[in-house]
């Protein structure tokens, strides 16, 4: 199946608006042809975003949303107003989330079924601590991400998932997980899909890597049989990293 690959940015919190749309103007010149190109900046620079990129395919996206719709949540923002203004997509379960502001698997299993039930598609993020791969709990651990995060979606709600993979102990680092670790995981992914939703499902949907993707490892890592592109932080910071990986995804 020819899935078609994705490059997503991660900003997290990172530039401030004068900062954001000078990148952003940059990023209208890279040429996507057979790679989905997306953005997720801080809440304050989305509007902004979308309005520059509003004849562009690149895509913005949110970082993260709740799952109540409105209410008494100061500080949060719903699905409903990330619509309004355009955006189509957040990323879920980011390790950061988890490990930060305490995510647990249930916490995010609701922001799936809100930002589904509300036309929100989802970058959902798995990935172990590196504490978990040395015990060799690793596979566990990710079919636990997974079961509880999306596998009590139905077959439809599902194909509106991609699935980022992003071992923790690769975020930031500069240590980047080895190409067999990266395609036995994506494989072993792909596998629980299929458990549960069959061929057709599991070979269309979308697995990225993330972890210390750059330059001058993204071609390799994108060449494997079960990555679909790449969840991309540090490096989705500057224009000519960027585009450098997004060149890597078009082949
Ligand atoms: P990194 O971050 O590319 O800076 O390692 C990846 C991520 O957190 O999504």
């Amino acid at each position: 199946m020819n899935r078609k690959k994705i490059v997503a940015g991660n900003w997290k919190m990172n530039m401030t608006i004068d900062q954001s749309n000078d990148l952003i103007n940059e990023l209208k010149l890279i040429s996507e042809n057979n790679v989905e190109v997306k953005i997720a900046p801080s809440f304050t620079n989305l509007y902004k975003a979308v309005a520059i990129l509003k004849d562009s395919e690149i895509e913005v996206i949110a970082q993260n949303v709740h799952s109540e719709m409105r209410g008494a949540f100061t500080g949060e923002i719903s699905t409903e107003m990330l619509k309004s203004i355009g955006v189509n997509t957040t990323i879920i379960g980011h390790s950061e989330r988890r490990k930060y502001f305490n995510e647990t698997d249930l916490v995010l299993s609701k922001k799936v079924k809100a930002s589904i039930e509300n036309s929100l598609n989802v970058i959902f993020c798995v990935g172990e601590e590196l504490s978990e791969r040395e015990k060799d709990n690793h596979f566990e651990l990710i079919r636990t991400q997974i079961t509880n995060g999306l596998l009590d979606l139905n077959s439809d709600e599902i194909k509106n998932i991609i699935i980022a993979y992003e071992p923790v102990w690769a975020i930031g680092t500069g240590m980047t997980a080895n190409t067999q670790q990266i395609q036995e995981m994506h494989e072993f992914i792909r596998g629980l899909i299929y458990d549960k939703y069959g061929h057709d499902i599991s070979s269309m949907i979308r697995i990225l890597y993330g972890g210390s993707v750059k330059p001058n490892n993204a071609k390799e890592i994108f060449s494997l049989d079960d990555v679909d592109g790449g969840l991309i932080g540090g490096a989705s910071l500057n224009f000519s990293d960027f585009n450098s990986i997004v060149n890597a995804a078009n082949g």
